[in-house]
This record gives C-alpha cells, structure tokens and sequence, in this order.
C-alpha cells in the first residue's frame, strides 16, 4: 500500500516536465496511476490466512512431486529396454516432475501476488552513460592492471597463454568426434555419414509392415487417402539391445495411397509405387524430425518441428520451408501374396542434408 510520501513522489513523477510536453500541444494526456486496489488479503486476516495455507500447501505439493518423479525412477526401470517400460518410466516420472514444477510456480506467483508487499513506487530512470570521472577510472584500473601483470610488455607469456587456451578447447573436440562412428581398415565407409544414411534395412521384397506391431500390409488394405507408418519387416524382429533404434531411426516410412491419375511421376520411377500406393521416408529432410502430419484433401505432408511441406503427389518435393530437398521415395510392390515390398533400399541418403551428398 502507497504511504503518504509515495503518493506525492507519484503526483510529482505524473506532472508534465515544466518546458516540455505542455508547450507544445500535447495530444496525449497523461492518464496517471490508477487507484490503488486494495487486496483481500490486506483487508481480511481470514483471507490472508487462507493465502498462506495454499502457498504452503503448493510448496509440499511441489515436494511431493520432486519425490515421486525419483520414486517413479526406480520403481519403473527401463533396463529390459521394451517399449511398454519406456512409456511407464517416461510418463511417471514427467507427472512427477511437471507436479513438482507447476505448484513451485502457481505457489510461488501465488505468495507474491496475495502477501507480498503491494507497495508502489517509481524507479526512475538514469542515464547509463557513467560520469567522466568513472570512465577515466575504469580506464585507470586497466591500464594499472596491464602494467602490474605484465601483459602487455611479456609478449611471449601473453602468446603462450592465447595458445594455451585456445588449445584447451581442443581435447573435448575430440572427445565428441569420437562419439561420432568410425571408419575401421575392414570397413573404410563406416564412418562415412552418406554412407551410413544411405544404407538402411529396406531390401528388395522386403514386406511393408505396421510400425510397431510388425503385421504386413496388403495393398488392398490400403483404402484410398489412407496413410500408413511403416517399418521393413526384418526389423519388427529386432531387439532393442540389437540397434533397433538406431536402425528405424533411418528406416521409417509414411505410405498413403492417391487415385493413381494424382501423381505426377517421373518416367524413370514410373514403377516406384503401386496402383496410387507412394512410400516415403518419414526423416525429414531439414534437421531430420518424423513428418508425420499428412493433409489428406491437399496430398501434403507437414513437418511439425519447423513446418517444412512436401507434396506427395510430386515425388515430396518441398512446397514450402527450410527443407532443402524432396523426401526419399521407397520404391515398392507387391509380392505374390498381395503384401506389399519394397523393391530396393533408398536411392540416396536419408535426413538431414547437413553434408555434402554425393
Ligand atoms: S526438421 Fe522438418 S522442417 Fe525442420
């Protein structure tokens, strides 16, 4: 609450400065502070109580949250790496932390708004340009400070310390490249990033199947503006402790299937889809999200993270984003049981094209 003194120092701050402003027609008014509200809490100790019990009561809550997001922790490990495991640690332990967070705030806003002190007063702004006499001892400091240690007249000592520290950085450069893969004498390609982006598990007539479940997809299954997220076959029987993730990471694909007269294909994959069915790797091509999103009436596909759109009926050439290049198309078919496969791997890279491709 505004005291008497503060109140004239809010008066005399709302007064037009004397010489400006009034001379000349001043076309807005200066409307001042509204008056001051006085709030529950100042008036009524019953009210102010209650405040102070649902801060405290945040505050434990917040607590109790910080343990449970720990006790959820242990109490569902994700050591045996299934999916199902994942999703329960992942979920407990996010409601326990979101629990812990969200009171620590709305307690928090809570305790300042309805106790704190609701006093108001003007901070005046000042000139940030520092008085002379600072400046000049500022400048004072440095140039003792430079005499005193020397670092400008021993030459040799200042360079040894640039080179020095510049290579400090050096070591953890290189720790992080060795986290990057390797090429080893048996494979010279390994740690080649085209290479490994190039090759996934898609294989010809290896079978489309549902992500996650692993079932295989009949082309007649496929209805007309459907879309499907699809994995290769060989890798539904993969464990996680076998690179699963590592290899769908690369291998996930969108199918969706168009009245064939809808695409627009290039003589040379003409047989790159199937009666309307087209397949597309769902890595993005700007920094590599899941393009997940499929707009059924206008055939696009819409990268969430920094909405890149790719047209699926032109072989997902970009329409609109940072997306530098088209989604790699799968080519497919389908076997003599109706299923649909694939007929190759990938024809290029997929992801992100933060490299140069060959
Ligand atoms: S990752 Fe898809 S638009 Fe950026």
């Amino acid at each position: 609450m505004a005291n008497d003194d503060d109140s004239k120092a809010l008066e005399r701050a709302y007064q037009p400065s004397p010489g400006l402003g009034v001379a000349v027609s001043d076309p807005v008014q200066n409307p001042g502070l509204p008056p001051h509200r006085e709030r529950m809490t100042d008036k009524d100790p019953k009210a102010e109580k209650r405040a102070v019990r649902t801060v405290y009561t945040l505050f434990y809550l917040s607590l109790a949250g910080s343990i449970w997001a720990v006790a959820a922790y242990m109490l569902f490990p994700i050591e045996d790496g299934s999916l199902g495991a994942i999703r329960y640690n992942n979920l407990f332990i996010g409601l326990g932390i979101a629990l812990a967070l969200l009171s620590l705030g709305i307690g928090a806003i809570h305790w300042s708004k309805a106790l704190m002190s609701d006093k108001e007063f003007i901070e005046h702004r000042h000139p940030t340009r520092g008085k002379d006499s600072t400046r000049e001892a500022a400048v004072q400091a440095f140039a003792d400070a430079n005499e005193e240690s020397g670092f400008g007249r021993r030459t040799m000592i200042r360079n040894s310390l640039f080179a020095a520290v510049i290579a400090s950085i050096i070591p953890g450069v290189a720790l992080f490249r060795g986290l990057a893969p390797h090429s080893t004498p048996e494979d010279p390609t390994a740690g080649d990033p085209v290479v490994l982006l190039k090759q996934t598990m898609w294989a010809e007539g290896q079978r489309l199947v549902r992500d996650p479940d692993g079932t295989p997809i009949r082309a007649a299954d496929v209805t007309l503006g459907s879309a499907f997220h699809v994995i290769p076959e060989d890798l539904a029987e993969l464990s996680h402790h076998d690179g699963y993730l590592e290899e769908k990471a690369k291998a996930i694909v969108l199918m969706m299937r168009l009245r064939p007269e809808q695409l627009i294909e290039a003589e040379d994959r003409k047989d790159w889809s199937y009666d309307g069915i087209v397949a597309y790797s769902k890595v993005c091509t700007h920094v590599g999200c899941p393009v997940a999103l499929y707009e059924q009436q206008t055939h696009h596909l819409l990268c969430p993270c920094h909405q890149s759109q790719f047209d699926v009926t032109d072989h997902a050439k970009v329409i609109f984003g940072p997306a530098a290049r088209p989604l790699p198309q799968l080519p497919i078919t389908v076997d003599d049981e109706g299923y649909l496969v694939a007929r190759s791997d990938f024809t290029e890279p997929v992801g992100p094209s933060f490299w140069e491709r060959h």
